[in-house]
C-alpha cells in the first residue's frame, strides 16, 4: 500500500458514503487529498477525520466550469496523480414519472461530470507521464434495473465511455479503473430523486442490507493499487451479474419481480 504514499488524490463525492470512507482510508495510507462535493461543512468534517493533508474544494458537479475547477484542484498541491470520480445521485421513479429535468440532472452528475473532469485532465496526464482515473459506476451500469432508468442509463454510458477510453488511449503510464458496486450501505437511497425532483428521503431495505461503505472503500483501494480495469464489488447480489450475462431471460424475470416489490 506504499502505492498511495505522497500521491495527490482528488475524490469527488467525498462528503459521505463511499467517498468519505475512501478519504479516511487513503489518508491513513499517506495520500494527500483534494475533497470535492457541494456541502463544504460536511467536507470539513471528513477532512477532520483525515490523518494527513487534505484540501476542501467545494463544487456542484452538475453545473460547473470543469476547466476552472481542474485549475483550482491543480493549485492545491501543484499536481494530481489520481482522480476518483465518485460523486453520484440515485433515482427512485418509473420512466414515465421521471421529468426531463431529473433525467438531465442525473445524466449531468453521473455521466457528464466524470467524463468532463477526466477529459480536462487528459492533456495534463499526457504531459506528466501518466496518472490514474477511477470511476464509481454501478451494477446498474451492467444491467437494467426497475425504477432506475435514468441512473442505469448514466452508469451504462459511463461504463461505455471509460471502457472505450481504456482501449483507445496511448498515454504512457496512464490507467483507468472502473468500479461497479452492488448495494452499499450509504445515504444513496435517502438522496435519490423522485420523478419530480423531490428527495426520496428514505433508507430502502436493499440499501440497508448492503455491504458497509468502509468495506467497499477497502476493496476499491486494492483495485486502484493493482490498476485493475474493472471490478464488481458487491455482497450476495453479485450473482445477478452472472445471471444477466449467462441466462438473460432469468435475469429479466427476477428484475421485474424485484422491481414490483421495491420502491
Ligand atoms: N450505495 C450504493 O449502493 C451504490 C451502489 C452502486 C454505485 N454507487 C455509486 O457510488 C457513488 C457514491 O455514492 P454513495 O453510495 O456513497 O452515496 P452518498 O452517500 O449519497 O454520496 C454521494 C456523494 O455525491 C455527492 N454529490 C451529490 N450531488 C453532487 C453534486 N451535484 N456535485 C458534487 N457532488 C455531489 C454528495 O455530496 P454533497 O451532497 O455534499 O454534494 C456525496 O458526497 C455514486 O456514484 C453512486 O452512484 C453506490
Amino acid at each position: 500500500m506504499n502505492y498511495f504514499r505522497e500521491k495527490v488524490i482528488w475524490i469527488t463525492g467525498a462528503s459521505s458514503g463511499i467517498g468519505e470512507s475512501l478519504a479516511v482510508q487513503l489518508s491513513a495510507l499517506g495520500a494527500r487529498l483534494i475533497l470535492t462535493s457541494r456541502n463544504e461543512n460536511a467536507l470539513l468534517q471528513v477532512k477532520s477525520q483525515c490523518t494527513g493533508n487534505a484540501v476542501v474544494l467545494p463544487a456542484d458537479l452538475s453545473s460547473c466550469r470543469f476547466p476552472a475547477l481542474v485549475q483550482a484542484a491543480m493549485a492545491a498541491y501543484g499536481k494530481i496523480d489520481i482522480l476518483i470520480n465518485n460523486a453520484g445521485i440515485g433515482q427512485r421513479a418509473t420512466a414515465e414519472a421521471t421529468s426531463e429535468a431529473v433525467l438531465r440532472q442525473i445524466m449531468e452528475l453521473d455521466f457528464y461530470a466524470p467524463v468532463l473532469l477526466t477529459q480536462a485532465l487528459l492533456p495534463y496526464f499526457r504531459e506528466n507521464g501518466g496518472g490514474q482515473v477511477v470511476v464509481t459506476g454501478s451494477m446498474a451500469g451492467l444491467m437494467g434495473v426497475p425504477r432506475r432508468t435514468a441512473y442505469a442509463a448514466a452508469k451504462h454510458a459511463a461504463m461505455g465511455y471509460f471502457e472505450s477510453l481504456q482501449v483507445e488511449h496511448e498515454i504512457p503510464g496512464f490507467s483507468i479503473t472502473i468500479i461497479s458496486p452492488g448495494r452499499v450501505r450509504t445515504n444513496l437511497s435517502l438522496n435519490a430523486l423522485h420523478g419530480n425532483g423531490a428527495r426520496h428521503g428514505r433508507m430502502d431495505e436493499g440499501q440497508e442490507k448492503g455491504i458497509p461503505a468502509a468495506t467497499c472503500a477497502r476493496k476499491i483501494i486494492q483495485a486502484i493499487a493493482q490498476q485493475r480495469k474493472h471490478v464488481v464489488i458487491a455482497g450476495q447480489e453479485k450473482w445477478l451479474w452472472w445471471v444477466r450475462k449467462f441466462i438473460p431471460p432469468l435475469y429479466y424475470r427476477i428484475a421485474r419481480k424485484y422491481g414490483s416489490k421495491h420502491v
